[in-house]
């Protein structure tokens, strides 16, 4: 795992001594990739336990904050997910940042699937996030935190339809009534 982690513990490194010791760094971690576990090849695929590994490793570097993520593009498992259209969909790496904040020190941040404040809430009061983050909602309500700050809205209005993957330009391609 050492080895599998040091190109990012020598890009640490060196943001280290170019930025300083205290400038802060986040990195965004995927907690399983979604490669099937394979007997011939143990170093393929990253799972749950290499992603604990991994994250005592970032933290030990130096590292400020991990961000949970998982999965990739070309894998059958976990990815960037369709339709979260109720509480229960959202969140969807929850217990994986629940494992890997139990194993380190610094804050855990959770993305993926994150849209309605009582789930936020729910992460947060019940050990499984030091923060949240979200990408797609974004891309649809630039203002979405100020919305929730004023209590505008309790929930964002994306979709998760994946439109805004365009070649042109990213940008909310869903067309709302
Ligand atoms: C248009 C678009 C581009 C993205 N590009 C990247 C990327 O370059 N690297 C990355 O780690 N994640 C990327 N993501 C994934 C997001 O950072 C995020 O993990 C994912 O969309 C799940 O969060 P969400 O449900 O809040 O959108 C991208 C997402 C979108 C929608
Ligand atoms: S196209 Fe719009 S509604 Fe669909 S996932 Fe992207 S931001 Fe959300």
């Amino acid at each position: 795992m050492e080895n599998r982690a040091r190109i990012v513990t020598e890009i640490v490194r060196r943001i280290k001594e170019q930025a300083g010791a205290e400038f802060p760094i986040l990195v965004k971690l995927n907690a399983t990739d979604g490669f099937r576990p394979n007997s011939q090849r143990a170093d393929m695929g990253i799972e749950i336990s290499q992603a604990i590994e991994t994250a005592k490793i970032l933290e030990k570097a130096g590292v400020c904050g991990i961000e949970v993520s998982g999965g990739m593009s070309k894998t059958s498992g976990e990815t960037i997910r369709l339709a979260i259209n109720s509480p229960t969909k959202e969140a969807y790496f929850r217990e994986y940042s629940k494992a890997i904040k139990k194993a380190v020190n610094i804050p855990v941040i959770l993305v993926g699937g994150i849209r309605s404040l009582s789930v936020m809430e729910h992460l947060l009061e019940n050990g499984f996030v030091e923060m949240v983050s979200m990408s797609r909602t974004f891309i649809c309500e630039p203002d979405f935190v100020l919305q929730l700050k004023s209590r505008k809205t309790t929930k964002a209005r994306c979709v998760s339809c994946n439109l805004c993957f365009d070649i042109e330009g990213i940008k909310c391609n869903f067309e709302f009534n």
